[in-house]
């Protein structure tokens, strides 16, 4: 078996977790990056000796260097800070600016040809930073927010209508914060179309609790944010670069004229595959969606601009 080649940059808690999740199936090699001296090493022998265990034979190694990454198919970046309570994603954007842009400058020495999948908040405008930094065409930068957000509330809805998460249809657009736009018009359950089934006012008290499913891990945890499904977000994504498999799914991209928006990275549906993003989907939103979408790339158009002041 030919393996791919997946480094995750970041061996905190998304970062380890998501290369835990890759290792844990076996049909990539993983490398674990973190500025940390022994963090990386020590978490991938300990994963690497799970291997016989669990049936993996793939590679795992942890560096603090980027030659090991040479030739990777796919670059998850999670390094960065994260957000205590109090903090929202917005506070962390100077500080992990610095961090992306001296990363990215790393990985795309050694791996030309990868496709980038930026996690670190706040997430599109990282994924806009590591565009520009990496000088890669659209296609091979994409962010992962809108699986999660849409994991969260598919979720809740299968809780509230005690069916299989399996049988809800949804997603979650927009940037990754207060603004994301969970397209309730679009949402279905088996395919009966979500309003049939919910009153007006559930289903806004669930829209609200997705838009604020991120601070309710960060209140719960008290010192850092949500991984467990983030962390299984990114290797959905993971899969479906490496295996070409083309799945639509809720992703950041660039887009250019796409629902009315130019030249910024926003949660839209996309074609996924080995190239990275294949196509963007345009839905048809209603009025009330395409607005709300507008406001959340302004949100996200603010950031950038907050962005080019600090460092053009
Ligand atoms: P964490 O604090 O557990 O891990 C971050 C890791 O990055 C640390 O191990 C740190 O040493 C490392 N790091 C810092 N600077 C570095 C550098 N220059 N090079 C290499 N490694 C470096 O944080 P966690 O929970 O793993 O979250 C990581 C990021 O992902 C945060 O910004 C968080 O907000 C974001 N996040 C985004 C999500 C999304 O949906 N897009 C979901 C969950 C988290
Ligand atoms: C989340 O939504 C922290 O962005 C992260 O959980």
């Amino acid at each position: 078996m030919v393996r791919s080649k997946v480094t995750v940059v970041g061996a905190g808690n998304v970062g380890a977790t998501a290369a835990q999740r890759i290792f844990d199936k076996g049909y990539a090699d993983v490398v674990l990056v973190d500025i940390v001296d022994g963090l990386p090493q020590g978490k991938a022998l300990d994963m690497l000796e799970s291997g016989p265990v669990l049936g993996s034979d793939a590679k795992i190694i942890g560096t603090n260097s980027y030659e090991e990454t040479a030739g990777s198919d796919v670059v998850v970046i999670t390094s960065g800070i994260a957000r205590k309570p109090g903090m929202s994603r917005d506070d962390l954007l100077l500080t992990n600016m610095k961090i992306i842009t001296s990363v990215v400058e790393e990985v795309v020495k050694q791996s030309p040809n990868t496709v980038l999948l930026p996690v670190t908040n706040p997430l599109d405008a990282m994924a806009q930073r590591t565009h520009q930094v990496s000088g890669f065409p659209k296609n091979r930068v994409v962010g992962m927010a809108g699986i999660l957000d849409t994991a969260r509330f598919r979720s809740f809805l299968a809780e509230e209508l005690s069916v299989s998460v399996e049988v809800i249809d949804a997603w979650v657009l927009g940037g990754h914060g207060d603004t994301m736009v969970p397209v309730t018009g679009n949402t279905t359950v088996g395919g009966q179309p979500i309003a049939q089934l919910i009153s007006d006012e559930r289903l806004t008290s669930i829209v609200e609790r997705t838009q604020n499913g991120g601070a309710e891990i960060v209140n719960l945890l008290k010192t850092g944010s949500a991984y467990y499904a983030p962390s299984a977000a990114i290797v959905q994504m993971v899969e479906s670069i490496i295996f070409d498999k083309k799945q639509i799914l809720p992703c950041t991209a660039l887009l250019e004229g796409e629902y009315n928006i130019s030249g910024l990275f926003v949660g839209v549906p996309v074609k996924l595959g080995s190239r990275g993003v294949e196509e963007v989907i345009e839905f048809a939103l209603t009025e009330k969606e395409a607005a709300a979408l507008k406001r959340s790339a302004d949100a996200v158009e603010e950031l950038v601009e907050v962005m080019k002041k600090a460092n053009p």
